[in-house]
């Protein structure tokens, strides 16, 4: 190997979109964190952020290196002298992408693509709720009747129906779904653009591909007959379904005919790897309220932890920790995991202390593994903290969740490529 691979391959490339606020930049500070104490001093990590504006582009990228300094100071407390050798590895750049503006995304990936450079991860993170409140004594009702049930799996905000973002035309074909747009197919487009930049060989693992999901993509959310929620007031969550479907079941036979189309593959053992994280509750921009309802909604999610619920971080660092652990983790570690014991959704969790972990989380249909006979019981306070609606996995239901995984697949391969057709002309 000459040295020029030699310095290729000891960069770590990351890129996380939505970078600006919430979780994203929290998961860029704590990559930054993680990376500088669990690798290689030899390896530096490329952190490539993506925003929706250059201002705000500039802005994060001032607060990254901000947060930097304070890691170093801390770690030259411990170390004296050890930040200069830290310093040089984190290299922080910016992209601009609109994901609801496909023509934005396509360019994105071009000019990555043109670039050449490895990418070793993506983490799909940005995202939009699409609600236009609440429903005020709804929320008041349950929070006062049923505090965790209700902040962790609420029943009353109120969604905005057939909200499109249009790509260049007023006509009903050039238009798509804006939240399905936003949290799910920009990514998608984006992924499948980047996916030759994440391929691995025998000198490289293959680059992983992170979609953040939620505690609350519930399987009576998704219509499989509206794909793009357009008729449905709950976008968010279906959008977020469709994000467990799709990822849950990426590496099953039955896919693969979609897969290996969206993942670019030529050869089997060098695809991409896709998972699936959720932040569990964080107090984020998401929920657009004003600021004493933010901070009203803030203790509502400490007094929800503090009542045992395991699923509010509230802090979105500690919101982050699943998506980072999923970045950084050894590769052979996540793979043992998931072969041993199934593919999961691996969310972000705590105890009442804010003690951070990283935990499975049961998917309406699939369970914690995709594997029938599972129970809630003792795992983790679980069968007291799921979503009421819940049911164990049957072996009806897990077909039935490989069955509209393979549906939702192929319609969005179809949809890609005719969108791709589209943006070519
Ligand atoms: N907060 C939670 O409790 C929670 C729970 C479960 C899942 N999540 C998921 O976590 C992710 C991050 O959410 P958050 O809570 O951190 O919310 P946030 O603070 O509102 O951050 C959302 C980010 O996405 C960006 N974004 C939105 N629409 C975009 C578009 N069309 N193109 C490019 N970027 C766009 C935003 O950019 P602008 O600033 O320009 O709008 C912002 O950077 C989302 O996928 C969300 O669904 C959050």
């Amino acid at each position: 190997m000459d040295s020029s691979e030699d310095e290729q391959q000891s960069v770590y490339t990351v890129l996380v979109t939505g970078a600006n606020s919430g979780l994203g930049f929290s998961t860029c500070c704590r990559l930054i964190d993680e990376f500088l104490h669990s690798r290689p001093q030899t390896q530096t990590l490329q952190l490539i952020i993506t925003t929706r504006s250059t201002s705000k582009n500039k802005d994060t990228q001032a607060r990254l290196h901000q947060h930097l300094q304070k890691t170093l100071q801390k770690a030259d407390k411990s170390t004296p002298g050890i930040s200069q050798v830290l310093s040089a590895r984190v290299k922080i750049s910016g992209e601009q992408v609109d994901l609801c503006n496909l023509r934005s995304v396509k360019e994105l990936g071009n000019r990555l693509v043109k670039r050449g450079t490895r990418l070793d991860v993506l983490i799909c993170n940005a995202g939009i709720g699409g609600w236009k409140g609440l429903n005020w004594p709804a929320a008041i009702w349950s929070m006062l009747t049923d505090w965790k049930h209700s902040c962790t799996y609420p029943t009353y905000k109120l969604g905005f129906v057939g909200s499109v973002s249009p790509q260049g035309g007023e006509k009903k074909e050039e238009q798509l779904g804006e939240v399905f747009t936003a949290n799910v197919f920009g990514h998608y487009l984006l992924a499948h653009a980047v996916a030759p930049l994440m391929k691995g060989d025998e000198t490289k693992e293959p680059g992983r591909i992170i979609w953040i999901s939620s505690i609350e993509a519930y399987a009576h959310a998704f219509n499989p007959e509206d794909l793009q929620a357009l008729k449905s007031d709950a976008a968010y969550e279906s959008s977020k379904r469709l994000t467990d479907l799709l990822i849950l079941t990426s590496e099953l036979p039955s896919t693969k005919p979609s897969t290996s189309k969206f993942l670019q593959e030529k050869d089997d053992q060098r695809k991409p790897k896709m998972y699936l994280a959720h932040p569990g509750v964080c107090a984020t921009s998401i929920a657009d309220l004003p600021l004493v309802l933010w901070y009203a909604m803030l203790l509502a999610q400490y007094i929800a932890r503090w009542l045992g619920s395991p699923w509010h971080p509230v802090s979105s660092y500690l919101g982050a920790v699943s998506s980072a652990w999923l970045s950084l983790a050894p590769f052979s570690s996540l793979a043992s995991q998931e072969n041993n014991e199934g593919k999961a959704k691996w969310a972000s969790s705590t105890d009442v202390f804010g003690n951070e972990r990283v935990v499975r989380t049961e998917v309406g249909g699939w369970g914690w593994g995709g594997r029938v006979g599972e129970k809630a019981d003792g795992k983790m306070r679980l069968s007291a903290n799921r979503w009421r609606g819940q049911e164990d996995v049957t072996k009806e239901s897990r077909e039935d969740f490989e069955v509209l995984g393979q549906k939702v697949w192929k319609e969005m391969e179809e949809l890609r490529q005719s969108w791709e057709k589209k943006l070519d002309v």
